[in-house]
């Protein structure tokens, strides 16, 4: 059951748990109301992950610490409400009062909060024949100024929602997440959220000759499927901004086949276009002012008996050739054909998610995708979202001379390039098949999809990442002139 997040200007009588976000500077000076003694007996400081409880009456009260006033960020302020949700699930209704010493505004930390105490909550259980449920319900935000209380609060839960859908899409295996039952998920989702949509079958997709999407999903006993979704603001649109999502259902590697290790979180390989759903499902909610159309190409890579093998060559929509040397490097043969059908929607900027490369989790480690792109303004504004919606991505180069790494003798190219650059000549692939003048960004989230353990608003497995960060730029998106 969804969390949800009210304004309200005292800590109610009805509360279960009350609680307050604390920097080290002000359990140094002592807490209002909480006696020092107490915090000090408890080894309480008030350092960055540090919770300290307390009964009161038939209530608890908790105090959450987030470190030295100096570091406090909206990250901080995520963190800590991820606790809450986490630590203080049990009960229905939790006070949290707003903190009044930092520098962040009120309507911003709001938003943080309801975002990092719903994440927090966050379980995976449908798959569990006995899970013990939360009973969060009700977070009351105590106190604070600022124009929209109330909104700040909805936006955060929205995000949080929608980052949730992405989630569980992620979690769910790759034998029961089919393309075919994504694709009807998704279109559920879509007449739910007042999205148009369209789902290619698999003759749709021989007919629009999306020939990396059929090589890939050769090897399969399921058909492909290939989504679209466009959300229409209720004035004029200020641009278009098209999304689109590598929706590999499972990934074994096909005839290159991956090692049982690599092959263990491969479900996982939809995450691109698990952001892209997610984030379109919020659309109605958040209301930007531009026209926002999806692109999202689902299929698994697998192995049957007429796999696409090491040596063929695929023919992209836009007639462009790839030599496949390693049917593992599946990712830009489906996206070559979603990016040419995106381009084909003349939007007024692109952007990719994807699981792309290992080479990428080398370069950046678990935590930050890596950011290409082909114009600055626009990958500025995919950097500003990045920031403002706390999902870090970092730019990476697209080298021109590094293109002779994928020349082909019998094809266009191919779908490998050396040993070493890896995200980049996927990126430089990817790079081919943007319509000329379109400005593009791409963003490797083959790190940051997934998590092995919870920290701070993250959960273990599917994270969601790239919704929050999605949502922030088609919110702010100014086209590119
Ligand atoms: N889906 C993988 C990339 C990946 C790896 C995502 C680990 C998440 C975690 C992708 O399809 C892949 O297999 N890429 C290969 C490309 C190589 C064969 C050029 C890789 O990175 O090893
Ligand atoms: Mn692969
Ligand atoms: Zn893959």
């Amino acid at each position: 059951m969804a969390v949800t997040f009210h304004a309200v200007r005292s800590v109610p009588k009805v509360a279960n748990a009350s609680v307050q976000i604390v920097t080290t500077d002000v359990v140094s000076s002592g807490v209002p109301g909480v006696d020092p003694g107490q915090l000090e007996n408890a080894g309480f400081e008030g350092k960055a992950k540090q919770v300290h409880t307390w009964p009161s009456g038939g209530r608890v009260n908790a105090l959450i610490g987030i470190g030295p006033e100096a570091d406090a960020d909206l990250q901080s302020i995520r963190s800590a409400s991820a606790t809450i949700g986490r630590t203080l699930g049990r009960n229905r209704r939790v006070a949290v009062e707003l903190p009044s010493d930092l520098s962040l505004t009120d309507d911003d930390m709001r938003r943080a909060l309801a975002e990092g105490a719903a994440l927090g909550a966050y379980r995976f259980t449908s798959h569990k024949s006995e899970s013990e449920s939360l009973k969060l319900s009700r977070v009351d935000v105590v106190g604070g100024a600022g124009a929209r209380k109330q909104a700040a609060l909805d936006l955060g839960a929205a995000f949080a929602e929608a980052q949730m859908l992405a989630r569980d899409l992620v979690n769910e295996p790759g034998g029961t997440l089919t393309p075919p039952v994504f694709a009807r998920r998704t279109a559920a989702m879509a007449r739910r959220s007042g999205l148009k949509v369209k789902v290619w079958d698999e003759a749709a997709i021989k007919k629009g000759k999306l020939g990396g999407l059929l090589g890939v999903n050769r090897g399969s006993t399921n058909p492909p499927r290939f989504v679209e979704l466009i959300y229409q603001p209720s004035g004029k649109p200020t641009g278009t901004v098209a999304l689109v999502g590598k929706g590999l259902t499972f990934d074994s590697g096909g005839l290159s086949i991956k090692t049982g290790q690599g092959m263990m979180t491969m479900k996982c390989d939809m995450g691109g276009a698990a952001a892209v759903v997610g984030a379109m499902s919020a659309l109605s909610t958040v209301a930007p002012r531009c026209r926002v159309r999806a692109f999202i190409p689902m299929t698994d890579n697998m192995l049957g008996g007429d796999a696409t093998r090491p040596g063929d060559v695929l023919k992209i929509r836009n007639g462009k050739t790839i030599e496949v040397l390693n049917t593992d490097a599946e990712g830009r043969l489906v996206l070559a054909d979603a990016l040419c059908v995106a381009s084909e929607a003349k939007p007024d900027a692109i952007v990719d998610l994807a699981t792309l490369t290992g080479a990428c989790m080398v370069a950046l480690g678990p935590k930050i995708a890596g950011l290409m792109g082909n114009d600055d303004t626009w990958v500025g504004q995919v950097e500003a979202a990045g920031s403002s919606s706390g999902e870090r991505v970092w730019r990476l180069p697209l080298p021109a001379d590094y293109k002779k790494m994928v020349e082909s003798s019998v094809a266009d190219m191919k779908n490998i390039g050396g040993p070493h650059g890896g995200a980049l000549t996927a990126g430089l692939i990817l790079q081919e098949f943007v319509a000329d003048g379109i400005p593009w960004a791409h963003i490797d989230i083959a790190g940051p999809a997934w998590s092995d353990s919870e920290e701070a608003e993250i959960s273990k497995g599917g994270t969601g990442f790239g919704v929050r960060l999605l949502l922030d730029l088609i919110r702010n998106f100014e086209p590119v002139s």
